[in-house]
């Protein structure tokens, strides 16, 4: 799901499908008559984003959350999606789940949170704090892929199940694949534990620690 248009194509593939489609010719978007390209900067994506309509999510959502860091971050985390403390203050992590991952990042990772960068696969917050569905997560992928065009890291961590999927296209269990690193397109991800996973079982705290050590172990690697 590269772009826009993309998106608008699939949610309205989404919406016959809902009607009992299983085949259509049609195409609705003109590409003359439509600008279909996402802004090149974070901040005019960021202004995009702020306005989306593209699924069900905007009509509940109080605010959009892009994500925030440092715009040139070598590390960039992706989460699920926000919760209700991210949606009341369009910030990522700023509740339970995200006291711990800053806490991870300044004591493992030796960095402040504003040194790396945080978004999630959802700008929006679902319903009830459910897992996306595949179409939000697909409707809403332009808006990620382009966050890390811009952002250029030298290292994705996926924090959580919903996040390494969606990135990857891979449905391995995370505790399987935690921890291993994968080539997607030009950028390298790697895999742990969500936080709120964490927070339910704090035992896995160890595994998420030595994850943290391979990425700065990594990053060491690359930055010589
Ligand atoms: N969980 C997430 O995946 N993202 C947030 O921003 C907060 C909690």
């Amino acid at each position: 799901m590269k772009n826009l248009k993309n998106a608008l194509l699939l949610k309205q593939l989404y919406q016959l499908k809902q009607f009992g489609y299983s085949y259509t010719s049609a195409n609705i978007y003109k590409e003359d008559t439509q600008d279909f390209t996402l802004p090149n900067t974070l901040e005019s994506l960021a202004k995009q984003a702020a306005q989306c309509h593209l699924c069900e999510l905007s009509k509940t959502r109080t605010k959009v959350v892009f994500g925030e860091g440092n715009p040139h971050a070598a590390i960039l985390f992706v989460g699920e999606a926000p919760g209700v403390t991210e949606d009341t203050t369009g910030k990522p992590f700023v509740g339970r789940a995200g006291e711990l991952l800053t806490k991870m990042i300044e004591n493992v990772l030796g960095l402040s949170r504003n040194e790396v960068y945080i978004t999630n696969i959802l700008k929006c917050r679902p319903f009830n704090n459910e897992i996306p569905t595949p179409e939000q997560a697909h409707t809403c992928q332009p808006y990620l892929l382009k966050q890390i065009e811009l952002i250029k890291p030298k290292l994705i961590v996926a924090l959580g199940a919903t996040a390494y999927h969606y990135l990857t296209g891979d449905d391995t269990d995370i505790s399987k694949v935690r921890g291993t690193i994968h080539q997607q397109n030009n950028y390298t991800i790697i895999p742990t534990y969500h936080p709120s996973y964490l927070l339910r079982n704090p035992s896995a705290k160890k595994e998420v620690y030595v994850d943290l050590l391979k990425v700065k172990e990594l990053m060491q690697t690359v930055a010589q």
